[in-house]
């Protein structure tokens, strides 16, 4: 007989238990609790926190013991949450891999109790994506009708008075994404093949938008003026401090590694080793001040966490659960080598410049990785 697969945390948790990512108000459900019943605050109409519970949710707490989600500027926080409670709409602008998807889905969970309620944007997106469509079916046999109408997560949104997130916004073309315009400027939608009241749909309030763009797509689709006027930018940096990306890299890598019932022993050297070599090859310097050649990859810290995943994955089936700079070494190109060969050099380069020496003056893992510098392609 089959032997019953072991259960993770996510399998046995209450919250989300079955799902492969459950969303925030799930994952974070006990912290929103405990907040809202300390939370003695103003909220704006529509809220289901005040802005200074949101912010303790986000940053952390360590009277109500609220973890810190968000490694960075707690003052972009501030402002991000202040915009959202104003009349315009909130759009995260940044790097690939720095967090504006995971702010935006925090921020939704918290003010409005759910993050689920997004567009995805993509070339393919259509004003139907974004206002409404039909139930063709209905349509056909009983002509416009409410009942007919098959509402986006915008319509949803204004109706409930929640936010809805617009993610990757440039990457509609402009004049689909500038349906958005006069919805939020008016906070209403019309939809002129409907009677009577459910012709207008004005927004209630708690409705608002939160858009995150990527700073590399940009080009691709310049947002008209008359849209960016409706929202207040945000840039989201990539984190600089070490010690802090160091703590994230090691508890996502842990939890994701927990999550897949896959338990690996991760030493705080090897992923001091990691997020060193994300910073150094991101920023083009090393700590030695020697000058790097950055790879056209994003060198980012969701993509230090998928590194780390992967290398843990490896120590934990082919290598008794221990992981050492060799696995890292193993799914380190993966991440670099993308659509520019180029970038392989630039990562040997990196081998040659700053492991080798360190690895002669501290030894340690530098040591280790440098042997393991043959299993790069
Ligand atoms: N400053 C940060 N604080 C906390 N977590 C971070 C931070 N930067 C990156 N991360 C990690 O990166 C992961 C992925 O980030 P996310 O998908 O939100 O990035 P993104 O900016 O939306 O990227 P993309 O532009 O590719 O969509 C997060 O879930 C988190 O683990
Ligand atoms: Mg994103």
């Amino acid at each position: 007989m089959a032997k019953k697969p072991r259960e993770g945390p996510a399998g046995d948790a209450k919250a989300g238990g079955g799902m492969l990512k459950p969303p925030a108000e799930l994952v974070y459900e006990a912290e929103l609790k405990a907040l809202g019943e300390a939370d003695r605050d103003p909220r704006p109409p529509g809220w289901k926190l005040s802005p200074r519970a949101v912010r303790a949710f986000l940053c952390g707490s360590e009277t109500l013991s609220i973890r810190r989600k968000f490694f960075g500027d707690d003052t972009m926080i501030e402002r991000a949450i202040v915009s959202l409670s104003s009349n315009r709409g909130l759009m995260l602008v940044g790097e690939p891999g720095t967090a504006k998807s995971m702010i935006s889905e925090l921020l939704a969970a918290a003010i409005s109790g759910s993050s689920i309620n997004a567009i995805q944007g993509t070339a393919g997106t259509t004003e139907d994506h974004i206002k409404y469509s039909w139930n063709y079916a209905l349509l056909l046999a009983e002509g416009p009708s409410p009942r007919a109408l098959v509402p986006s997560p915008l319509y949803v949104a204004m109706k409930e008075g929640t936010l809805v997130r617009f993610e990757e916004i440039t990457r509609c073309p402009p004049e689909i994404q500038d349906t958005l315009v006069s919805i939020l400027s008016e906070k209403v939608m019309i939809v002129p093949e409907l009677d009577g009241p459910d012709r207008v749909l004005h927004a209630r309030p708690g409705f608002n938008v939160i858009g995150t763009a990527n700073t590399r797509d940009r080009g691709v689709n310049e947002m008209s003026s008359a849209l960016k006027r409706r929202f207040n930018f945000e840039t989201v940096h990539p984190i600089r401090d070490l010690k802090q990306e160091i703590e994230l890299v090691g508890r996502e890598c842990d939890r994701l590694l927990k999550e897949v019932s896959a338990p690996v022993t991760i030493t705080p050297q090897v992923v001091e080793l990691l997020v060193s070599v994300f910073q150094e090859l991101r920023e083009g310097v090393s700590r030695e001040g020697i000058q790097l050649e950055r790879p056209s990859t994003v060198m980012s810290t969701a993509e230090a966490v998928s590194v780390a995943m992967a290398a843990g994955l490896d120590a934990f089936y082919f290598d008794g659960g221990a992981l050492s700079p060799r696995h890292v070494v193993r799914h380190l190109a993966g991440a670099v080598l993308k659509d520019n060969p180029d970038d392989l050099k630039k990562l040997k380069h990196y081998f040659d410049v700053v492991v080798k020496p360190r690895s002669q003056k501290e030894g340690g893992p530098w040591t280790e990785m440098l042997e393991a510098r043959k299993s790069l392609p």
